[in-house]
């Protein structure tokens, strides 16, 4: 169970969460570590896990946000780093199915978005969406679809292209108790890459606590 430490969130509270976790229009959900660390290069999968230290917490949020999307989506280096994962809130995380399943979709469609068009095919039913998009383009294209609750599981060059066109509205941020240390050009990214987003400001909505993790919520 995670401890409540502030919540400005109304709405129904949902399983351990312990408040709404729906958000409006398009969140982000990532883990970095404390000192900012999101994607090791040399990851044998996905860094999200690594850098979470297999937080069960983590897990529960990664699933319980799943849940609630209409869809999610995510760029192709995500899907490239780790060409065997589900990204489902079933297959996070077994263990709080039913709970998923009262809430909204065990297994919300999947969009990657490659502009090369070099993408494994992922494991999962998908829509690719190939050629060189604005983020805007990305996102009329999967509400084209109908869908209105967005969740971007990453990875930071896709969140910061999104996030510099405006179209981020929430950030769940895991704050994962580790360090990694950075290197010139090691290859190991932020939260964001490659863009200037000159210091856009966010509003603290939640914090919860579970051990030594961090769950913060943001809206833009
Ligand atoms: N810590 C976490 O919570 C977390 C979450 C997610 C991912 N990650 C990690 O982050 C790393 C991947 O992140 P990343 O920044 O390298 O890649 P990414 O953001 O997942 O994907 C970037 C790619 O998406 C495609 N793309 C982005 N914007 C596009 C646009 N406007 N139009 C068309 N295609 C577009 C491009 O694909 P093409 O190259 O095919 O053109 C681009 O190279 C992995 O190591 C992953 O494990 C960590």
């Amino acid at each position: 169970m995670m401890e409540v430490l502030f919540d400005r969130v109304p709405g129904e509270p949902a399983g351990g969460y312990g408040g709404n976790p729906r958000w409006d229009g398009l969140a982000v959900n990532f883990v970095e570590s404390l000192d900012g660390v999101t994607a090791l290069p040399d990851a044998p999968g996905e860094s999200g896990a690594i850098v979470s230290g297999g937080s069960k917490a983590d897990k529960f949020v990664m699933g319980l946000l799943r849940a609630c999307a209409d869809a999610v989506l995510i760029g192709a280096g995500t899907l490239r780093a780790a060409p065997n994962d589900l990204w489902t809130a079933d297959a996070i995380n077994p263990d709080a199915k039913d709970l998923y399943r009262r809430i909204g979709k065990l297994q919300p469609p999947l969009y990657v978005v490659s502009g090369s068009g070099n993408v494994p095919q992922p494991k999962q039913p998908a829509l690719i969406l190939t050629g060189k998009m604005t983020a805007q383009q990305i996102v009329d294209r999967v509400r084209a679809d109908g869908h209105r609750r967005i969740l971007c599981e990453g990875g930071p060059g896709l969140f910061s292209e999104l996030a510099a066109a405006g179209l981020v509205d929430e950030i769940f941020l895991t704050l994962s108790p580790r360090l990694y240390g950075r290197f010139p050009a090691d290859g190991r990214k932020a939260l964001t890459d490659l863009r200037d987003l000159r210091g856009m400001p966010l509003e603290l909505r939640s914090l919860r606590r579970e051990g030594s993790h961090l769950f913060l919520r943001y809206r833009r």
